[in-house]
């Protein structure tokens, strides 16, 4: 049997680069080699036990790579195809995918809470030599030949998702929109939310790298709130309050920030994971008939959009390269967990080359 390197969770802080055997592609499947690939913060989550996943689960969820083999069944690619598949991987064939709530996928049938995240959760990952592509047909997106592995690495789960906060909170031409937490997610929601045409762009953290990076990336203001009382301010920014805030953490203090920043009738788009209990303090939304509206949504994944994110970088309308900051080779991968966790050197995202 074939082997390959691969990074595996064995459990709690222990994650070791292994031989494992290689996948093979069966019906309706791919295996690419990836050429490129990150760490997500979720990953940090699943080292640290915060996330569950079974120990022998190699992690990882944004994969770049070079279509290696396609199982029966795949048309329309050959080996040999640069590839970019998304953080989430919908089946394209359940009541989920058909209804157009592909990360919610159920995997053919019904529907299945954040069914569709697959890679590094339910099955093995991204931070290896090869890759098993499920559903390959609805999940290979070619990468056209102008854009380079760098260009794309981060439309797999962090721009996706970053933006997805502006669209799922309807962000319209001349918005006022407020994003909390500017580690990459809100970095993306920010970049998101310009593109968009909001008007008035609000970047909230408390690390001047990252405040830094925001306003490179379409923040007019970046706010300290270390610094600052954030809710007065973007409520004297904006003349009573912003019409859109995303919420990119998954904190109490962050989600009820990102309500009482709101004007009556706007929307809380919340991206951040939370734990334990989260609350609404009736105030905060008027007592339940402020006509605020709080909407949330999983990275979304699937061909299509990784399509439409590579055309809005080959377009030139946004660039997320300053945001790999560092790079490792898959032997070194764990130096890269302690670079970005620990946000060593400003640290924001590590690309790993296997
Ligand atoms: N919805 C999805 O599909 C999805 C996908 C991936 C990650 N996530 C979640 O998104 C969240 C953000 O991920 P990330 O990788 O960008 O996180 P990160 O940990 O890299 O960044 C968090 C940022 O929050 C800042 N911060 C801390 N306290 C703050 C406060 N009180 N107010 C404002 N900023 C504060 C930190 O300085 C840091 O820059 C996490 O909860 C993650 O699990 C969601
Ligand atoms: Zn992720
Ligand atoms: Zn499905």
């Amino acid at each position: 049997m074939e082997k390959m390197k691969a990074l595996v969770f064995h459990g709690v802080n222990d994650i070791r680069v292994d031989e494992v055997p290689r996948p093979r592609a069966g019906v309706g499947e791919a295996v690419i080699r990836i050429t490129l690939t990150t760490i997500c913060g979720t990953d940090l989550h699943i080292l640290r036990g915060e996330y569950p996943v079974n120990p022998g689960l190699i992690i990882g969820h944004e994969p770049v790579g070079v279509i290696e083999e396609l199982g029966p069944g795949v048309t329309g690619f050959k080996a040999g195809d640069r590839a970019l598949v998304g953080a989430i991987t919908p089946c394209g064939q359940c009541r989920a995918c058909l209804s157009g709530q592909l990360s919610q996928c159920g995997r053919g049938e019904g529907y299945e809470a954040i069914g569709g995240w697959r890679f590094g959760n339910t099955i093995n990952g991204a931070q290896a030599e090869y890759l098993l592509v499920p559903n390959a047909q609805a999940n290979l997106a070619k990468i056209p030949d102008e854009l380079s592995d760098e260009q794309v690495v981060l439309l797999a789960d962090i721009a996706s998702t970053g933006f997805s906060g502006a669209e799922s909170g309807g962000v319209r031409i001349g918005d006022a929109v407020v994003v909390f937490a500017q580690g990459p997610i809100g970095l993306c929601a920010t970049a998101g939310a310009k593109l968009m045409g909001a008007s008035l762009i609000i970047g909230v953290d408390s690390d001047e790298t990252r405040l830094a990076m925001s306003r490179k990336l379409g923040a007019d203001v970046a706010l300290n709130h270390l610094e600052v009382d954030v809710v007065k301010e973007v409520k004297r920014l904006t003349g009573g309050g912003a019409d859109v805030a995303i919420e990119a953490l998954g904190l109490q203090d962050t989600f009820e920030n990102a309500l009482r920043s709101l004007r009556p009738g706007g929307v809380l788009s919340s991206l951040g994971v939370y734990s334990g209990k989260l609350q609404v303090p009736y105030d905060a939304f008027a007592a339940g008939i402020g006509d605020y509206r709080i909407v949330t949504t999983l990275c979304p994944g699937g061909k299509e959009r990784m399509r439409r994110l590579m055309e809005v970088v080959k377009g030139r309308r946004v660039d997320f390269t300053p945001l790999l900051t560092h790079t490792f080779s898959l032997d070194e991968i764990k130096e890269g967990y302690r670079v970005f966790g620990e946000r060593i050197d400003g640290a924001l995202k590590v690309a790993i080359k296997p």
